[in-house]
């Protein structure tokens, strides 16, 4: 795994997504065993195929290293879809990671997508701000899973809505620009409060993205995942070689 600092940003790269989930599941082995009664490392969800491989990851090889009943699951996002859709964020985690793991039902929160977008919002955003203990920006995360977009967009914040990001409210209504499809997402408010954000981004398609972000090439503040700047937590972006393909910072040592 290679170490790139870029402005106080860490840059992990790895040449596959097996290398990326080993740092992460050392993470939650690691904050996981520090959990106890009425302490939970509050872990929130992206969607989409990339975390498919590292769910299984998770679920596979690290299944009994990890303190599954000390970590608390949450959405950063969901599709308004039934929780039994293909396209449910839930559904994807639930299959590849969930149902292979000994974690408690009442540890798992999910974004109810086949309720009314606006009523799910406020019940979801009145949910985190009930059960997350305070940060300096507000409810806070312990760790905070995101994808990339190829359009930038991360959560369900696309370039089209990127207003969204900075609404006063924990969690917000978007669209897909696109499918048309209504979903819930994280606003920039609780995104930024997290203690640990990790963008996890393999593949190709998304180097040119992802460079233009890591180092603010032009059009950069355009990106709603260019606005993800925890305020006082740590920025982490994990990627395969594929995706850090257009970086042009040299490489540094390698680190363990
Ligand atoms: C979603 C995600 C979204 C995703 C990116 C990357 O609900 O779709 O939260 O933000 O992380 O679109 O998706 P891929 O991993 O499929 O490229």
């Amino acid at each position: 795994m290679e170490t790139i600092s870029n402005r106080g940003i860490q840059v992990k790269v790895s040449p596959s997504i097996g290398g990326l989930a080993d740092f992460l599941a050392a993470y939650l082995v690691k904050s996981s065993a520090k959990a106890g009664p009425g302490l939970f490392l509050n872990l929130a969800l992206s969607g989409g195929d990339t975390p498919g491989a590292v769910f299984r990851a998770l679920a596979g090889k690290y299944r009994d290293k990890i303190n599954w009943a000390g970590i608390r699951v949450f959405w950063v996002d969901e599709r308004c879809v039934p929780p039994s859709s293909g396209e449910s964020n839930y559904n994807a985690a639930r299959a590849n990671l969930l149902k292979r793991i000994n974690i408690p039902g009442e540890n798992v929160f999910r974004i109810k997508g086949e309720r009314p977008p606006l009523s799910e919002a406020a019940r979801y955003s009145a949910l985190a701000d009930g059960l997350l203990p305070r940060g300096s920006g507000g409810p806070r995360f312990d760790l905070l899973l995101l994808g990339l977009g190829e359009d930038g967009h991360t959560a369900s914040i696309f370039p089209g809505n990127i207003g969204l990001f900075g609404s006063k409210r924990l969690f917000e209504v978007s669209r897909h620009p696109e499918t048309g499809r209504k979903r819930v997402t994280a606003t920039g408010r609780l995104i930024n409060s997290a203690a640990q954000v990790f963008f996890l981004v393999t593949g190709e398609r998304k180097a040119d993205r992802a460079a233009q972000i890591i180092e603010r090439r032009p059009g950069w503040r355009a990106l709603p995942a260019a606005r993800v700047r925890p305020v006082s937590g740590s920025l982490t972006w994990l990627l395969d070689t594929a995706a850090a393909k257009k970086l042009k910072k040299p490489r540094p040592r390698r680190s363990r």
